[in-house]
């Protein structure tokens, strides 16, 4: 038996898949500009981050109700569970939701019950990660995240996420601090299409424990060094990675360079219905594509769950 998977990047609002899309639509009486699914399925053809995040924030349109959230996330962890995911500690994007008129309340109720529910339903455990959208001014993240510390729900962590280059970590040290003084665990997505700099404010100003994506940091051997030294975990998502032309192919992709590093490097889907896929097919075509190894996977498993937030005797049930 395989050790199961934790994914630790993951936006739910990323896994809101074409038929979802669709169903919702018509339950809420809202019109898509889309002709069918075909034509959906059509645009899902991206030149970069800036590309993918347009179609990414136009379909949130759909989802309105607590109910929507809760199905969101339902189908999320059902496909997630199948493809040998255990635990899962997943991003959310509340300013994407209350800018369009959807209360917080709701957006957290829905998620809560399916995070409680998949415990029972399919044995993953499950945290939630609020995400602070960094094209937007701090100020609204820092309002976000005072309303939300109001609420008392269950949320684990903060993580900064959309456009990276131009809005650097630096910009959201106050959002940080507040989250961290309040008991949220803290990551970045830094170093995906923005500098090895981003990399290193995410760690010395934003003070986080992991960094989303990373994989520029192959950029700076100094900076490669410090995250080994510290062990740092670098959530990477290969099929994000080529989907947003990060890198060229699966084939080119730096998994392997990185792993023989001695980086704890993770695999992770990011936004599995736009890049073709969810964990586990990210690691099939790896295999296929990269060639990676049944031993490379068990280091990749493993290294999921020593990354992740989970407590220690979860781990050691996972591993
Ligand atoms: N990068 C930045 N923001 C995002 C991503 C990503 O890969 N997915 C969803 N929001
Ligand atoms: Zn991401």
């Amino acid at each position: 038996m395989s050790t199961p998977l934790a994914e630790l990047h993951m936006h739910i609002e990323g896994s809101l898949e074409p038929e979802l899309i669709f169903a919702l639509a018509e339950r809420n009486k809202v019109e898509l500009p889309y002709r069918d699914l075909d034509d959906l399925r059509g645009r899902y053809e991206f030149s970069d981050l800036q590309s993918f995040l347009d179609l990414y924030f136009a379909n949130m349109a759909v989802l309105r109700t607590e109910q929507d959230f809760a199905d969101l996330a339902r189908a999320y962890f059902a496909r997630a569970a199948a493809g040998g995911v255990g635990h899962a500690e997943i991003f959310f994007n509340p300013q994407a939701h209350t800018a369009r008129g959807v209360p917080l309340r709701a957006v957290l109720d829905g998620l809560g019950d399916a995070v409680r529910a998949s415990a029972a339903e399919f044995g993953l455990t499950s945290d939630l990660i609020v995400a602070v959208l960094r094209d937007r001014p701090a100020e609204e993240g820092m309002a976000m995240l005072d309303e939300l510390l109001g609420l008392d729900v269950p949320v684990l962590g903060i993580g900064l996420d959309s456009a990276e280059v131009g809005n650097p970590p630096s910009l959201f040290e106050d959002v940080f601090a507040r989250a961290r003084a309040n008991g949220l665990r803290a990551v970045a997505h830094a170093g995906e299409e923005g500098p090895p700099e981003y990399i290193r404010q995410a760690l010395d100003v934003l003070k986080v424990e992991r960094v989303d994506h990373g994989v520029r940091c192959l950029e700076d051997a100094e900076l490669v060094a410090r995250l080994v030294e510290e062990q740092i975990p670098l959530t990477v998502c290969p099929l994000s990675n080529v989907r947003l032309r990060v890198v060229d192919t699966l084939a080119d992709h730096p998994l392997r360079t990185m792993l023989d590093a001695g980086l704890l490097v993770t695999v992770n889907s990011d936004d599995p219905a736009y890049f073709g896929g969810y964990v586990d097919d990210n690691f099939a075509r790896l295999q296929a594509e990269l060639g990676l190894t049944a031993e490379e996977r068990e280091t990749l498993a493993r290294n999921s769950i020593r990354a992740s937030f989970a407590s220690q005797e979860r781990k050691a049930a996972l591993l």
